[in-house]
């Protein structure tokens, strides 16, 4: 049985955030707040990371009507698709090790051909990075292949497909995303892994 009290007391609070009425500017500084606060200060996480060699792992903790909880994992292979947000919310904690993100602008519909780039940042353990779909695409991928890149993902809402798109030519492939484990129990089902 998995034991992990912090990452339980996360979900409590953010199931609150969600359930108040607040504005989104508020809860959204709220959440940005409990994320970051978790990242730096506890590692109960540990216990529910799962890797794999060759791709990204999704290993869920927490989902309802108004958000998802993952912990994705990356180890040396190769950075998530270039991917929209279906437009929700996504935020990225980092957990352990340094994670890059490379953003490009949203291709107007009918686009074909290479998508711009807006540049690269990377993210070290404790900071907390956000991306909506007006903000534009991006991909993430460990930064220092030697090691391993953990991170704590929230999507609000919670959404079960996403867009993939090619950097080349700018062509969209829809793609169902799933998941690797639940609580650390793997679940082994095929897809796409994207974070
Ligand atoms: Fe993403």
């Amino acid at each position: 049985m998995l034991t992990t009290p912090q990452l339980d007391g996360l979900v409590q609070r953010l199931v609150a955030a969600f359930t108040e009425e607040q504005d989104l500017a508020t809860r959204r500084r709220e959440v940005v707040r409990l994320l970051g606060e978790y990242a730096h200060t506890e590692g109960d996480w540990k216990e529910l990371a799962r890797f794999s060699a060759d791709h990204y792992t999704r290993n869920h903790v927490h989902r309802d009507r108004s958000f998802e909880l993952l912990v994705p994992c990356s180890g040396q292979g190769p950075p998530t698709p270039i991917h929209n947000h279906e437009g929700q919310d996504c935020w990225m904690a980092i957990l352990d090790g340094d994670i890059e993100e490379v953003r490009y602008a949203m291709p107007p519909a009918g686009h074909t051909g290479p998508l711009q780039s807006l540049g690269a940042r990377t993210f070290a353990t404790g900071e907390v990075a956000y991306i909506q779909d007006e903000i534009g695409l991006h991909l993430v991928r460990t930064a220092s292949p030697a090691h391993a890149g953990v991170s704590l993902h929230l999507y609000a809402a919670p959404y079960d497909e996403c867009n993939v798109y090619c950097v080349r030519t700018g062509k969209i492939t829809r793609k169902r995303l799933v998941n690797d484990t639940v609580r650390g129990r793997a679940v082994g089902r095929s897809g796409a892994r994207i974070s």
